[in-house]
């Protein structure tokens, strides 16, 4: 079975149609997605159809979504993200407001001793960005294996024995090959909104016959989502980062 993750894809069509047509000539069976379907892009309906149109999709909740579906009010979020939020709520058709509403709460087990999650397995909302924050969930939670999102730094942390190690993804393909015995969180970065001085999407296939993550990027139309970004009205820098990859 081949598994595409998809995070962070924030309402940005033209970074999840590249993403869409580079994973089909990878191949894969279903999709996994970590939330942030919306939020900061000019394209949220169009992103939500694209992936309700996908096959054997499994979807959980990014913080944006809960606000765009107006379950929680984005009290911690910057002016420029609250914004767009809002504007997103305004724009959804909806059926696309109840898909958002609808989607679970992360951590959620795909395959058995397999999670889910936005920000960590342990907290929806926290980011989980170096050594000490994955020893915490390792040592939390019994998973082999938990896929999350939320930061955009593509890459792994690594349970061997009692070390933590962290494997950051390097180039268009880093090749993540998992031990038995080990443990693993993997971030498949960010396709609609990179943060890694990296202006490229970032995804991942899982391919549980290899025991393989494949984390890819792969180059979009950068330019015209920052041009549809200022065309709705929304915070010029939200097209502006989209340009450098920050
Ligand atoms: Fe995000």
């Amino acid at each position: 079975m081949r598994s595409l993750l998809l995070s962070d894809l924030h309402s940005n069509l033209e970074a999840v149609r590249a993403t869409l047509d580079r994973a089909e000539t990878l191949g894969y069976d279903r999709v996994l997605v970590l939330g942030d379907i919306v939020g900061y892009g000019a394209d949220p309906n169009a992103v939500v159809d694209r992936l309700r149109g996908l096959r054997n999709l499994v979807a959980i909740r990014g913080n944006h979504d809960k606000v765009a579906a107006g379950i929680e009010e984005g009290e911690g979020f910057n002016e420029a993200a609250r914004i767009a939020a809002f504007w997103t709520r305004r724009a959804l058709s909806p059926d696309n407001l109840a898909f958002l509403r609808d989607l679970p709460r992360g951590p959620l087990e795909f395959d058995p001793g397999r999670l889910l999650c936005h920000g960590t397995p342990l907290d929806e909302d926290e980011y989980l960005m170096d050594e000490n924050e994955a020893r915490r969930c390792f040592e939390a939670l019994p998973f082999d294996l938990c896929f999350f999102g939320h930061s955009h730094y593509p890459g792994a942390f690594v349970m061997e024995g009692e070390r933590v190690v962290r494997r950051p993804a390097a180039g268009d393909e880093t090749i993540v090959e998992l031990t038995e015995g080990h443990r693993y969180l993997v971030n498949p970065g960010s396709v609609g909104q990179p943060r890694d001085r990296n202006t490229k999407c970032g995804f991942a296939i899982y391919d549980d016959r290899s025991s393989t993550v494949l984390l890819g990027r792969i180059p979009y139309a950068a330019g015209a989502a920052r041009d549809k970004i200022l065309e709705a009205g929304l915070p010029r820098w939200l097209g502006d980062r989209l340009l450098v990859g920050a």
